[in-house]
């Protein structure tokens, strides 16, 4: 037997949370097992272990978009008893039985082996959010961002995605100014690298003028709607936004001027559907160019049975950091 989040769906449709324990014959199919250590809370693991925002076809459900922990068995060669692993994407969690559990049973293509200088407990401190982070500076750095160009934008800077791009970014270099509508992140954001402090107001009108001076060499956003359209018009000439969230809605209310006199990029950031090459060297670079002190620093742990309760502070933007989830706790 093994713990697990279990979500149920009754016959009005509403969903429950509950820790459960579960038989090994429940695990869905796959070739690897795993003896997960750590999950953490992302944006979309609110919505699973809530009402499913359309991300859960069949209940009962298992949620969790990531885990790392060690294999207990496997029928695919890549792998043996023993090896440190990690997965994010791929559906797991979602439209897959995910990381609230005890144990998890998956394909072999989704994992990946644990790079050097990272525990399983690390690996979920930086999660989905921080690998899609990093995802975001690969982007940005392959569309020509340097650190002398300027300073980096960083919008909704004291969530998952924005905590993890301020480290990296300023271990990097980069000046990083960080947008918060939390005043009382400041200390945090300044602590793990921000140089400025963007309070969200300054951003949150719509677009008034389609160009605003030239002010930011490159953009995290994971914010999405007015911001990012606002955002778009203070580029500077052929800088990059890379789009990875949708924490203040999911339309852009812009004008194409800026991609059309400023030469301005829009790269899009998908974290679920990326090959294995891209997922490693991701991996890596999180391993050698995210200062673990500041990693540590962004950590609140939990247990299976919070998660409901913080599956609900998250979809209200509450959660600062990152939550990481012992599921053995
Ligand atoms: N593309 C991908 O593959 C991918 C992967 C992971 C996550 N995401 C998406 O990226 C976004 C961030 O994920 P996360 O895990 O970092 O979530 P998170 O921890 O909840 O962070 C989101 C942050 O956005 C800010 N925010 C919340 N509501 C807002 C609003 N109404 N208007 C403006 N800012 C708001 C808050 O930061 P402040 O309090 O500092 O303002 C909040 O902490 C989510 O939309 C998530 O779905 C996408």
């Amino acid at each position: 037997m093994f713990k697990a989040l279990l979500v149920q769906k009754d016959e009005d449709g509403k969903t429950h949370a509950a820790v459960t324990d579960l038989s090994e014959d429940r695990l869905p199919d796959g070739d690897v097992t795993v003896a997960v250590a750590y999950s953490t809370l992302n944006y979309k693991d609110g919505l699973c272990i809530g009402p499913g925002g359309g991300l859960v076809r069949t209940y009962p459900h298992v949620p969790g978009i990531d885990f790392a922990g060690t294999v207990e068995a496997s029928e695919d060669d890549r792998y043996r008893p023993g090896d440190k692993v990690v997965l994010t994407g791929w559906r797991v969690g979602e439209t897959h039985w995910g990381g609230y559990a005890q144990k998890a049973r998956v394909k072999a293509d989704w994992l990946v082996p644990l790079p050097e200088g990272l525990d399983p407990r690390r690996a979920m401190a930086v999660g989905t959010a921080g690998f899609t982070a990093m995802l975001a500076i690969m982007a940005l750095e392959d569309h020509g961002l340097t650190p002398d160009q300027g300073p980096v934008l960083v919008t909704g800077a004291s969530g998952g995605v924005g905590s993890v791009a301020v480290a990296i970014l300023s271990n990097l270099g980069y000046e990083v100014a960080a947008v918060t509508g939390r005043p009382e992140t400041g200390d945090y954001l300044t602590s793990l690298g921000a140089s400025r402090i963007v309070p969200r107001d300054e951003l949150a009108e719509t677009v008034k003028r389609p160009l605003e001076g030239e002010t930011w060499a490159g953009c995290i956003d994971a914010v999405g709607g007015a911001m990012l359209a606002r955002v778009l018009g203070q580029m500077k000439h052929s800088a990059s936004v890379a789009a990875v969230g949708l924490a203040g809605g999911s339309s852009l209310p812009a004008t194409v001027i800026p991609f059309l006199l400023r030469g301005v990029n829009l790269l899009g950031i998908d974290s679920v559907m990326q090959p294995f090459d891209k997922r490693q060297r991701a991996w890596a670079r999180i391993a050698s160019d995210l200062p673990m002190d500041k990693l540590d620093s962004m950590i609140v742990t939990a247990g299976l049975g919070d998660l409901p309760k913080l599956g609900r502070d998250i979809l209200k933007g509450q959660v600062q950091g990152r939550i990481v989830v012992d599921v053995n706790a």
